[in-house]
């Protein structure tokens, strides 16, 4: 009896992974080089017949269903490369493989072409939700071959996330266009987090919100507009108390944010594509800037804080939640834009309501508000930006308010709001028919003859400029 799904990288999002699939009623086998790893999915599966696992490639490839459909779950880079060649040998024309990792887009399209060329199927499928996405319901952005995703079809929508029962799954585009939009969901993730975390600064030193506060805004935040996976994780943190000591957690956490490079791969292709992501970009640059602990520290004490002007909680509390709420539009607004454009320069053909659908559940920027960026896009499936969409018309304005004050209230007292600031001026500069950039034209002209256009007339203009 063949197995339906194979699955090589048993670390903990693989092991996770596959007894989802075992769940479903689909029979699962495992690879790993690791005996340890194999063994604890063997025990972790044990009592389903539905669940194996080997440390031998051929037992691994034999045991599996035609056309083979295996999953990578392994770390992004030169090992999928390298597990793509240990596999060809042992795969037949038709077969599928799915790398479910965070690899770069190009290096998808560069596998994709290479294993086309030995007959097989590659498909670049970006998985979302974390560990406990992986057993429960993650979110899966797959791109690849049309019609060789029938094939992965019933087993990717059994295993993903539901959403009101829509399974969070959809063929996104051919080639790298499941990575790409795992890459700009990425982005998001980014831009969601610092703006969570600047929230969390300003209502701490700004009304002295203690944790078991913080803790109580952020799910009260959680049950209304805001509701979002990021909100709720965050409102639970503001509780962990500390097993070292007798404070929370979170105090004790040293200040320096890591990353792998999703976010910065966002911001990098965004300005290839010359579409403007400030929200995202800043989240990046604020996750540098953490990393230089000891230059801030010792900096600071150049600039010593002056004190913070306290504000009633009440009333900070209301500001806060208008400028995250703001901010998190702007953020999806400034990902899907380049989705948008990347779906034209890449030729994906992208359906920006589909992606907004299957972000709904299981992923990390699941929220509330992707219902709502759905219907924008179904309703004017061309819509330039969701700002201008009738859905966040309403929305964005009532909102403004609250964020210009939270903005003013923090850049007055030094608490560094980068995120909310990039989004208000993002908002601003958007939505403004005339920009101050006639002067760029103007400067570039006089200092180097680069010309310019006019708004009165047709044609490229040069100008001997006076003195
Ligand atoms: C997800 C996440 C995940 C990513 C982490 C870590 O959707 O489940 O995006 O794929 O690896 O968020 O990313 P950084 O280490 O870059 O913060």
């Amino acid at each position: 009896d063949f197995y339906d799904f194979g699955l090589i990288g048993l670390g903990v999002m693989g092991r996770n992974f596959i007894l989802n699939v075992a769940d479903n009623n689909f029979k699962a086998l495992g690879y790993d080089l690791d005996d340890e790893k194999v063994n604890a999915l063997i025990e972790e599966g044990g009592n389903s017949d539905r669940v194996n696992a080997t440390t031998e490639l051929s037992e691994f490839t034999q045991g599996l269903s035609h056309p083979r459909k295996i999953m990578l779950l392994v770390p992004a880079g030169k090992i999928v490369d390298q597990v793509i060649e240990d596999l060809l040998p042992h795969l037949d024309e038709g077969d599928i493989i799915i790398d479910g990792g965070n690899s770069f887009f190009t290096d998808t399209d560069r596998r994709e072409e290479y294993l086309q060329s030995k007959g097989i199927n590659f498909f670049g499928s970006g998985v979302s939700g974390g560990a406990k996405g992986a057993r429960r319901g993650p979110s899966i952005m797959p791109g690849g071959n049309r019609e060789a995703y029938q094939h992965v079809k019933p087993i990717f929508e059994a295993v993903a996330a539901k959403y009101k029962g829509e399974p969070c799954v959809a063929y996104l585009g051919p080639k790298s266009a499941g990575n790409y939009v795992k890459m700009v969901h990425n982005g998001i993730e980014y831009a969601m987090m610092q703006l969570t975390s600047e929230i969390y600064d300003v209502l701490k030193k700004g009304a002295g919100l203690s944790n078991e506060e913080l803790h109580e805004v952020y799910s009260k935040w959680n049950k209304g507009r805001l509701q979002s996976f990021l909100v709720e994780i965050t409102a639970e943190i503001f509780e962990q108390k500390d097993d070292l000591t007798d404070g929370y957690l979170v105090d004790a956490i040293l200040d320096k944010a890591k990353q792998k490079g999703t976010g910065k791969w966002t911001s990098q292709n965004a300005m290839d594509l010359g579409i403007p992501i400030p929200t995202i970009d800043v989240a990046v640059s604020m996750r540098e800037i953490s990393a230089l602990k000891e230059e801030r520290v010792n900096a600071e004490s150049v600039y010593p804080k002056s004190e913070i002007e306290s504000r009633p909680k009440d009333e900070l509390i209301v500001e806060a939640e208008n400028a995250l709420y703001f901010s998190f539009i702007m953020a999806y607004a400034q990902g899907l834009h380049q989705l948008a454009n990347a779906s034209k320069e890449y030729d994906y053909d992208l359906n920006l309501s589909e992606i907004a659908k299957i972000w709904r559940a299981g992923c990390i920027i699941r929220a509330e508000l992707l219902a709502d960026i759905s219907e924008a896009y179904t309703a004017l499936p061309e819509l330039d930006s969701i700002l201008i969409s009738p859905i966040f018309v309403s929305k964005i304005k009532e909102t403004l308010g609250g964020t210009k004050k939270l903005l003013t209230f923090g850049m007055n007292n030094g608490i560094p709001l980068p995120g909310v600031a990039n989004s208000l001026n993002y908002f601003y500069a958007y939505t403004s028919g005339r920009l101050p950039l006639n002067l760029i034209q103007a400067q570039r002209d006089h200092f180097g003859s680069h010309t310019y256009e006019r708004l009165d007339r047709d044609g490229v203009f040069h100008t001997e400029w006076e003195a």
